[in-house]
């Protein structure tokens, strides 16, 4: 299935997973089913969910396992998935945060600047608002909040400035557009990645709710897991993961389970070799009681 997305830290999933032939799983981000897939391998029945149509319509035509249920929905709705799937109590669940690289060089989808295409960044295309409604309808100060917490830009006021001036003219309708007045902002030079890519996060974490709904899902997952069930969390930047972390401290204090990795597993030196976009993920496991 890797044409579709190449799965990160598949091994240390499973094994964190401790998956066993005949017990339920859920897969909050099925993607390209890399993971759900390998579960399945391992025996596991396993409801995949994903709010992308495009994610569902390629697992539909690519997976022939009939051990996969797959559902459209969003994550932050787990429980009543799960509940009508008839997945409740299940043995693990896994939450691959983020997008897939199918999303990125699909570029049509607007969430690279590397690729020109109508600025969109939906991951489910019945979401009402676009990342076009956000750069062309938010205020100054609007956009600086926005840039300044999602993805912590120290440039987010001068960024906003630069968006607001530049819609006088004509709205921001492209993803090259707003690549162009992002990069004007930066001082030549200062920087090691495209000076647009915070903005880039930011604005997919808006429009997509992303941390809510990660903040939503985590207290319900636990609630879906059997006893010494397991929830395996891969996030890909540092907003999300220190939800996780602090999610799962407070799931330990309560007296829920216990934190299985103190420390965050991270892909090996080979795995960051061969897939680049591993590089910043991190795993987190948390066992229930
Ligand atoms: C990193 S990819 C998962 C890749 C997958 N593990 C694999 O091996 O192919 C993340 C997927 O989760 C989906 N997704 C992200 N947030 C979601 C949410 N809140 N609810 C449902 N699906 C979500 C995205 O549409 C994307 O397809």
């Amino acid at each position: 299935m890797s044409e579709y997305h190449i799965s990160v830290l598949l091994q240390e999933v499973l094994d964190g997973l401790q998956v066993k032939p005949g017990k339920k799983y859920i897969d909050g981000t099925l993607g390209g089913a890399g993971h759900a897939l390998a579960i399945c391998q391992k025996g596991g029945y396993v409801l995949g969910i994903d709010q992308d149509d495009d994610a569902l319509t390629y697992v539909k035509e690519h997976a022939h396992d009939t051990k996969l249920t797959v559902v459209k929905g969003n994550f932050a709705n787990i429980a009543e998935i799960a509940k009508a799937e008839e997945f409740n109590p299940v043995s693990g669940i896994l939450l691959d945060l983020g997008i897939s690289s199918h999303q990125v060089d699909e570029g049509e989808r607007g969430f690279s600047f590397l690729q020109d295409a109508p600025l969109d960044m939906r991951m489910d295309r019945s979401l009402a608002v676009t990342a076009k409604d956000l750069v062309n309808g938010l205020h100054k100060g609007e956009l600086t909040e926005l840039f300044t917490k999602y993805a912590e830009e120290r440039f987010a006021k001068r960024i906003a400035e630069a968006i607001v001036e530049a819609r006088q003219s004509k709205p921001i309708e492209t993803t090259s557009e707003l690549g162009r007045i992002v990069a004007r902002c930066y001082p030549r030079g200062d920087h090691k990645v495209h000076p647009a890519t915070k903005v880039f996060q930011a604005l997919r974490i808006a429009v997509n709710d992303e941390l809510h709904a990660i903040e939503s899902v985590l207290p319900q997952a636990v609630s879906l897991l059997s006893s010494h069930g397991r929830l395996a969390v891969i996030s890909f930047h540092s907003l999300e993961d220190r939800i996780v972390k602090q999610a799962f401290e407070t799931f330990e204090k309560e007296g829920l389970g216990k934190i299985v990795t103190r420390k965050p597993i991270e892909p090996s030196g080979e795995e960051q070799e061969r897939n680049r976009r591993s590089r910043s993920s991190k795993l987190r496991i948390f066992e229930k009681l």
